[in-house]
Formats: structure tokens, sequence, C-alpha cells
């Protein structure tokens, strides 16, 4: 907090498209998307439609108990991107809660088919899936939450598999030590194994690390064969950040459970959705004296705001020709990144998926580091900032993660800043050539 006390500080007073505007009427492009969430720009005009109308009808209802226009309209929506096949849908109001709730699900789902041996819980190396203590435990982010890790249950981690891509090259692939650690892993605990949590694809937080393809689906495939529960964390990759409304079907992966929230509303309104299969449904029904009720309810569950805001979203994205065009937008990026990255002595490594990108830096000279406390990413973010660009770093990776409705020409703008604002800054950094 002292850094963010003592630097210039910047207030957002509006949003239009891609950008956002201080107070002084300085235009900034959002390349984070305000924290990976925004889909369509800000200020677009029919999500602002469909909240204004539903403004007009109900704020908010409670879900506990009741029941509103707007969650039922969202929750049918949901299920369709399934194909129906995941049917039902539980609210919540963020992703972490989203991710709570399926393995609080999945693990009370064995309690009530009489399967309450079944209590592992598998998680993968580097995922981040919020920072309640429930997601906490599950995430293998180093360092956002080792203090705490004396209160966190514990989970069986696997192994995260290695893989570097840009506009479809790829670099490095390997998801052999991964799935033989699983194949292990499942012949020895299996039958005591709840479920296995996943981001399938690219895990956000831990600096766009991606998956080879077909990676989910080897791992849906070994879960099913021993029937654990695959929950898949797509909060962060749904909704057009990789050119798919859920990457899951796209891939042909039939999870048990889905959590979404993020690009959900669009990035408009906090909200979390757990979605799963009418088998799961069904463990919880009984008379009430059988206590089979999932006891979770948030305040604000399935705010009709959000939710219809959100069905708009989804209107919106299913429209023929809006997923391709940002497929399309997104092979730019990568290529732009190739082309202004590619080779360059402060860049160890770079990689893209849709629009979920990342950048590792490194002082000029293979082999070194910047020392931490230097900041380097930070520094070189602030740069773009003061350039028009605004960005977030990950320690001495920048992650590059624009909203999908981005254009090209700002899609360049923001590769040039970027590529500008590393060349500003790491040549005046004191290199302590830590080796590594
Ligand atoms: C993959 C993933 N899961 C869960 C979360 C947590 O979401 P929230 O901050 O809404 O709790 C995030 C946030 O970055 C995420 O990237």
């Amino acid at each position: 907090m002292r850094e963010y006390l003592d630097a210039e500080r910047l207030h957002v007073v509006r949003g239009k498209g891609c950008w956002l505007e201080d107070g002084e009427g300085r235009r900034y492009l959002d390349g984070n998307a305000s924290v990976w969430t925004n889909v369509h720009g800000h200020g677009d005009e029919e999500l602002d439609d469909a909240l204004r109308a539903q403004l007009g009808r109900l704020a908010h209802a409670t879900m506990l108990g009741l029941n509103h226009d707007a969650a039922s309209a969202l929750s049918a929506a949901l299920a369709g991107l399934t194909s129906g096949r995941l049917s039902r849908v539980f609210f919540s109001d963020c992703g972490a809660m989203a991710v709570e709730v399926a393995v609080k699900q999945s693990l009370q789902y064995w309690q009530l088919t009489g399967r309450g041996e079944r209590r592992r819980i598998v998680a993968m190396e580097h995922g981040y899936h919020g920072d309640s203590f429930g997601t906490m435990a599950l995430g293998g982010a180093q360092g956002f939450h080792d203090r705490f890790a004396p209160w966190l249950y514990r989970v069986e981690r696997m192994p995260a598999p290695v893989h570097e891509e840009c506009a479809g090259e790829v670099r490095e692939s390997d998801a052999a030590r991964s799935l033989d650690w699983l194949d292990r892993y499942l012949a020895e605990h299996g039958r005591h194994t709840a479920c296995l949590v996943l981001e399938p694809s690219v895990q956000g937080a831990a600096g766009m690390r991606q998956q080879p393809p077909g990676f989910v689906a080897a791992v849906a495939q070994r879960c099913r064969a021993e029937g654990v529960h695959l929950i898949l964390d797509e909060i962060f990759v749904a909704f057009g950040r990789l050119g798919e409304l859920l990457v899951s079907e796209a891939e042909g992966v039939k999870a048990d459970f889905v959590c979404l929230a993020k690009g959900l509303t669009a990035g408009y309104l906090p909200l979390g959705a757990t979605l799963t299969s009418e088998a799961v449904f069904e463990a919880f029904l009984g008379a009430t004296s059988e206590r089979r009720t999932f006891f979770h309810g948030q305040t604000f569950t399935g705010n009709p705001l959000a939710s219809a805001v959100a069905l708009k979203n989804i209107e919106k994205l299913r429209r023929p020709g809006v997923l391709e065009g940002m497929r399309r937008r997104a092979q730019t990026l990568g290529e732009e990144l190739r082309e202004a990255f590619g080779g360059h002595p402060n860049v160890a490594a770079y990689r893209q998926r849709g629009f979920a990108a990342c950048l590792d830096l490194r002082p000029a000279g293979a082999g070194r580091s910047w020392d931490a406390d230097l900041r380097a990413g930070h520094r070189v973010c602030l740069e773009a900032r003061r350039r028009g660009l605004i960005l977030r770093a990950l320690g001495d990776s920048i992650p590059i993660v624009p909203p999908p409705s981005i254009s090209d020409d700002e899609l360049r703008f923001l590769i040039t800043t970027l590529r500008a604002s590393l060349d500003a800054v790491a040549p005046g950094l004191p290199d302590f050539t830590h080796f590594q």
C-alpha cells in the first residue's frame, strides 16, 4: 500500500469501448479488460439498455426461496451453453464463490449418495481460483497465499503441463509428466477422490500458462473412468476470452461442474454461476427431515441487474460472426506480439492464446532475472500508463488481456505502446545478475 499511496494515482471517471478516461480527459486503452472481465467494451449501448430496462422493473429480490424472471432466463441461457447437459445453475456473486460452491456440492453429493469416503480433492499446480479460504486451499499460485497455509485444507497437487504457443506457433509442449502423475494418483486414490479442479486451457494468474490441445479432454477421460467429478473453472477463459463461449464445450469436454464469473456479465457487475447436471441436482432432493439441503446462500445471489446484463452478453456473443471476429483479431494479437517481441533482449518468453497473452521480462542477456524489489514489470506498466495504456504486471510478467471486442488498430496501439514502454524502462534498470 505504501507504493500505491506514494505513486501518482489514476482516477477513472468514464469508459467507452476499450478506453477509460480520467478526470482530466486523458484516455487509456484498457489492456487488462478491467482485471480480465470486460468483453464488449465499456459503455456498450445494448448492455446499458438491458441494465436500464431491468432497473425499471426490479433491482434486487432475494433468491433464497424466491425466483425472478432475470435469473430464470439466465439459467436457461447458461444451460443452453452445454446444450442442456448441465441444466442446473447455482448463482453466487463472484468467481471464488462459484468454485467453492462446486467443491462443496461435489463433497456433499458423495455424502448424500453413500460414498462419503470420497473426500480427496485434486487441483493443478500454479492454479488460481480466488482469495477465499476454500479457494486459497485449491490455488497453487506461489506467493499470494503462503501466509495462510497453516489454515488451509489438504489438496493433492497435479503437476501442470508445459506448453508455449503464440499465433498458433508452438515452441514447447509436454503433458506426459502431468498425465502420468494423474494415472498413478488415480490408480491409488481414485476411489477416495471427490473431485479434480482445473482452469482449462490457460491458467491466467499463473502468467497465462498454457496447456497442450487435448489436455483437458485427457484429464476428463481419466476422471470419468474413476468416477471423479471434474470441476472446470472457466471464470477467466469463457465468454470470448479464448474466442469461444465455453472452452470445455468447444473442446468437447463434458465436465460435471463448470464455474463462471468475470466475463459472465461482460465485466459489468459481479455474478458467479456454478453449472451442474441433473444427476448431481437430484442427489440433493428429499424430505426436509433428510437434511439433504445445500446450505449456501449469499445475499446478492443471482442479482436481477447482473442477470439481465449477463443475458444480453450471451445474446451478443451468439450473434453470427462475433466469436469468429474475436478469433481473427486474437490471431492478429499473436502475430503483432511475435513481431514486436520475438528475439527482444528483455523478453525471456511470450505466449498467446485468444486474448490471453503474456510477456516474461528479464535483463538483457540469458539466465538472469531482476531483483524482485526492483519491480521491473510494475515500472514498465507505469510507463505504459503514461503513454495511454493500462496493464497490470504479475511480478516480471506482463499479462496482455484486452477486451475481446478490441479493434485491429487498438491492438497495434497496445503492442507498440508496450514495446516503447519496455524499451524506455529496461535499459535503465540496474542489473544485479542474479543467476537462476
Ligand atoms: C480462473 C479464476 N478463477 C477464479 C477467480 C476468482 O474470481 P473472483 O475474483 O471473482 O472471486 C479468478 C480471478 O482472477 C480466476 O482468474
